[in-house]
């Protein structure tokens, strides 16, 4: 049985399902968003040989004509060269503007092949078939989609809205432990964020967060879709609301960036930049201490990072890079900020001198 989540949009919806075997029924809920009948598969070189033969069985039985893609795994896949390939590739499998693209794997699939969607014969259908836990509770749901550049991260894209996401919490038993780890920052970040009952959840299940057969997860994954799909409806290009989404991200991008997308797992360099705001937050928006604390001993039961020492990071580069973040303003980095566990405010301008000592206490 799968929860469905519906993202609703001004002009349309579409429909999230999360259910254990739901990859299995890929088939049945193409056929009922009424897909086209021809398809480009994107997906890399660890999932698709695990995933991608189900997949196309799905869409061949239905008489979808499926070509697949495959990118290495890794973020170094989400470049300008990559995305210029799956607009070769989608040409040579005959894509039209009824054809689809189809993500099969985690953020880094999710966003090259949505950015390729975006912009191949000026946009066509997305499906968004999400095989990692950051992808399922985040990068799936919402329309970004893009590649880095060498000097910052995701600051090439589109939104692009998928049609479709069918995320089968089965697929997550292949998935290596330090991913789902990683893949838990977000869920983390949705308690912080806006749901102080699910951050409880969190706590209560402290030991089980690392493990991926925790009896709460699928609720747990359908519960972040469920809030995501909120946000987005209210502010779907990020006018506002929406940059609450990027607790931790300020810094935890610019981690990335600063050791060349190869320091840190995505959720790893978010776990950093969480226990920063949560400082940053004590000091300029009332967090107390005890909460802050509470935030930090459920990012070290999921086996998260919280300290940037030892990284030989320098905080020129972090500085630079937040400079060059989406949501600064005439290059002054912005930042989300926890007023209590479950409320935030964005788009907080902070001291530059705070933003050193504060970086100086976690980096030392
Ligand atoms: P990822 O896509 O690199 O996947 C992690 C690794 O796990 C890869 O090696 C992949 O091959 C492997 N893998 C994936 N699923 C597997 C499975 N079921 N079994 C075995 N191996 C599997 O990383 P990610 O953490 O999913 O995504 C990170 C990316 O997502 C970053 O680029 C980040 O910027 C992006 N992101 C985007 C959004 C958005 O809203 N668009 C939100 C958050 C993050
Ligand atoms: N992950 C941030 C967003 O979707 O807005």
């Amino acid at each position: 049985m799968a929860s469905v989540v519906y993202v609703e949009l001004r002009e349309r919806r579409y429909p999230i399902a999360v259910g254990r075997g739901q990859i299995e029924q890929l088939g049945e809920w193409w056929r009922q968003t009424e897909l086209g009948r021809r398809a480009l598969v994107v997906t890399d070189t660890n999932v698709g040989p695990l995933y991608g033969p189900t997949v196309r069985a799905q869409l061949e039985a239905i008489g979808v004509a499926t070509t697949v893609a495959t990118v290495p795994a890794g973020e170094a896949s989400k470049t300008i060269e990559r995305w210029a390939q799956l607009q070769y590739a989608a040409v040579e499998a005959g894509l039209d503007r009824s054809s689809v693209m189809l993500a099969l794997g985690g953020g880094v699939v999710g966003d090259l092949a949505g950015f390729a969607a975006a912009t191949f014969l000026r946009g066509i259908r997305m499906v968004q078939v999400p095989t990692t836990l950051l992808a399922m509770v985040d990068s799936s749901v919402g329309g970004k989609t893009g590649v880095d550049l060498r000097c910052g991260k995701n600051l090439v894209g589109a939104f692009h809205q998928p049609s479709l996401v069918v995320a089968d919490p089965d697929v997550l038993r292949t998935l290596p432990a330090r991913e789902y780890r990683a893949g838990m920052a977000e869920v983390i970040k949705y308690g912080v964020i806006l749901d102080a009952a699910l951050f409880e959840t969190l706590e209560a299940g402290a030991a089980r967060l690392t493990d991926p057969s925790w009896a709460v997860l699928d609720e747990l994954i359908a519960n972040c879709c469920r809030l995501k799909a909120e946000v987005v409806a209210a502010d779907e290009r990020e006018g506002g609301l929406r940059a609450i989404l990027n607790f931790g991200h300020t810094l935890g991008h610019a981690l990335e960036a600063a050791t060349g997308y190869e320091g840190f797992l995505h959720g790893e360099a978010v776990a950093i930049g969480m226990a920063y705001a949560a400082e940053l937050s004590v000091r300029m928006a009332g967090l107390s201490p005890v909460e802050r604390d509470r935030l930090l001993n459920v990012l070290r039961a999921a086996g998260l990072p919280i300290r940037a020492s030892g990284l030989g990071v320098e905080w020129a580069h972090v500085i630079a890079a937040m400079s060059l973040d989406k949501k600064a303003a005439d290059r002054v980095p912005r930042f989300v900020l926890a007023e209590a566990i479950g409320r935030v405010r964005h788009g907080v301008e902070i001291p530059p001198d705070v933003l050193k000592e504060v970086w100086d206490a976690i980096a030392e």
